[in-house]
């Protein structure tokens, strides 16, 4: 029985990972700025073999109370196994483009928000000598792309931070996976039309746990964004900034 917290529990690829801990009959500690939203979701987890399943008020946005909930999630497990942090927001780039303001504000759910968490964590995973920190990016961030630079932006300095903490905590036997999924049918993405490149957020979920649970450090999912975005991180500039990618 393992130990599980969840930041952004009521995003639609949390909620299928929460559901395989479930299953497993582990302890779940949600955290999500819609509490009617997360009573729905702990009643579905109970049902579906959770052992135990607490939650708390976070809204990203809020920086200033995020010491105070970490401080909380240490205080009511003496061990934690997993804490996965999932929230997020499809910035909308126009309206960036158009207010300095938007896109601050989206740079701080996409990514300030993450560090702040992230900084008080990572100083208590350092100290419990194991666990597992995952994190879901982006293959947005791999290179800024005019339809969504400020999404891009902000998901590639979460990935970079997350490089150097996973060097910084494999000294301490803390496991940090970046994931960065393509294309996921979502809430997020319920407006886009979909193809071929589309994955499920069941299939999605299945594959992140799996990772945690084997230590692995390889972000793409599925696994074949690895060569797509290979091959568009090696588009010259020049070709790059004419294309309509
Ligand atoms: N879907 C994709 O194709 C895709 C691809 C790559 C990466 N991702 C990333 O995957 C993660 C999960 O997204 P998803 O696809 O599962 O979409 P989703 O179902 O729309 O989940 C987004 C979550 O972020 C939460 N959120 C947004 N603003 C917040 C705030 N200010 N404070 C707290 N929570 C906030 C939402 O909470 P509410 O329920 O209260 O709105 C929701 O739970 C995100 O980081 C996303 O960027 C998604």
């Amino acid at each position: 029985m393992k130990n599980i917290v969840i930041f952004g529990a009521t995003s639609t690829i949390a909620q299928h990972v929460a559901r395989l801990h479930a299953n497993d009959g582990d302890n779940l500690y949600l955290l999500a700025r819609d509490q009617q939203k997360l009573s729905i979701i702990t009643q579905d987890l109970q049902i579906r073999g959770a052992q135990s399943v607490s939650t708390a008020l976070f809204d990203a946005e809020e920086l200033t109370s995020h010491h105070q909930l970490i401080n909380d999630i240490f205080k009511y497990f003496n061990h934690i196994d997993c804490i996965f942090i999932a929230h997020g927001s499809l910035s909308n780039q126009t309206e960036c483009q158009s207010s300095a303001s938007h896109t601050l504000q989206q740079l701080t759910i996409n990514a300030s928000s993450i560090i702040s968490i992230l900084t008080p964590i990572a100083n208590k995973m350092e100290k419990q000598q194991d666990g597992n920190i995952t994190v879901i990016s982006s293959v947005a961030g791999d290179r800024g792309r005019q339809s969504n630079y400020v999404y891009g932006a902000a998901k590639s300095l979460v990935s970079t931070f997350l490089q150097g903490l996973a060097q910084r905590l494999s000294k301490s036997n803390v496991h940090v996976l970046d994931i960065k999924p393509g294309f996921v049918e979502t809430q997020m993405t319920a407006e886009l039309t979909k193809n071929i490149l589309w994955s499920s957020p069941e299939y999605v979920a299945k594959i992140i746990k799996k990772r945690i649970e084997s230590k692995s450090l390889f972000s793409y999912v599925p696994w074949f964004w690895f060569i797509i975005m290979a091959i568009i991180k090696f588009i010259p500039a020049k070709l790059f900034n004419r294309s309509q990618l």
